[in-house]
């Protein structure tokens, strides 16, 4: 399972990828806004920071400018920067001529199954439906997730889904129980998922009885 960045803070980003587990980076409008840094530059430096695809997405609504876009980002952007377009049927007539043009994609803002495969079917890399903005509407943004996967599981799909809008770790659990193929989430969660309180516990302990033997000239 992929497990990629959602955010354009080039610290935060650093200091996941030093873990040496970071797949890609997802960015968006709002992300690029609070970075407070020019959208070109700093998708720039998120390239050279991480290998894997990063996600930079259009903001034209008519398919030609979205291709349009999606050409120049590809032209002035380092070569592991993917093209995220909105799930709209303009989105879709853009997805599928970049596909057509060796481009790789991530359709987002994805909110049910049928729009997850008819992205897939216009040749989209990446689907990216988002999860906690269906928890926000009260209902269970993981039944999206399941739909999704019971959907693949049917199809011979080469498209990956990638889940987005991630509020807690229970959510990436879920995803990786449902066998998701790619998690973006922000860094607080790849944080939470690698804390355990019984792994600083025992340290702890280890540590203390290495000093007794070190103590005892036994090291
Ligand atoms: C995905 O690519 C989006 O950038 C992101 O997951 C949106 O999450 P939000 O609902 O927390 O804004």
């Amino acid at each position: 399972m992929e497990f990629f960045l959602d955010t354009a803070d080039v610290d935060e980003i650093r200091e996941i990828a030093a873990w040496g587990i970071l797949d890609g980076v997802t960015t968006n409008p709002s992300l690029i806004k609070n970075s407070g840094r020019d959208f070109k530059e700093v998708v720039r430096e998120i390239a050279g920071i991480c290998s894997g695809p990063i996600s930079a997405e259009v903001t034209a609504m008519d398919t030609e400018g979205m291709i349009a876009q999606g050409l120049a980002l590809k032209a002035s952007l380092p070569d592991n920067v993917i093209i995220k377009i909105p799930c709209t049927a303009e989105g879709l007539a853009a997805t599928k001529v970049l596909n057509e043009r060796g481009i790789d994609t991530n359709v987002t803002l994805v909110f049910s199954a049928a729009q997850a495969l008819m992205a897939a079917k216009a040749g989209a890399t990446y689907v990216s439906p988002f999860i906690g903005r269906i928890d926000d509407t009260g209902h269970d943004g993981m039944n999206l997730i399941a739909e999704i996967m019971e959907v693949w599981a049917s199809y011979e799909i080469s498209t990956k889904v990638l889940a987005a809008s991630i509020r807690h770790p229970t959510h990436v659990l879920q995803c990786i129980q449902l066998g998701v193929h790619t998690a973006t989430m922000p860094a607080k969660i790849f944080r939470q998922l690698m804390k355990h309180p019984l792994t600083d516990k025992g340290l702890e302990g280890f540590m203390k009885d290495w000093e007794a033997v070190e103590a005892a000239g036994n090291a």
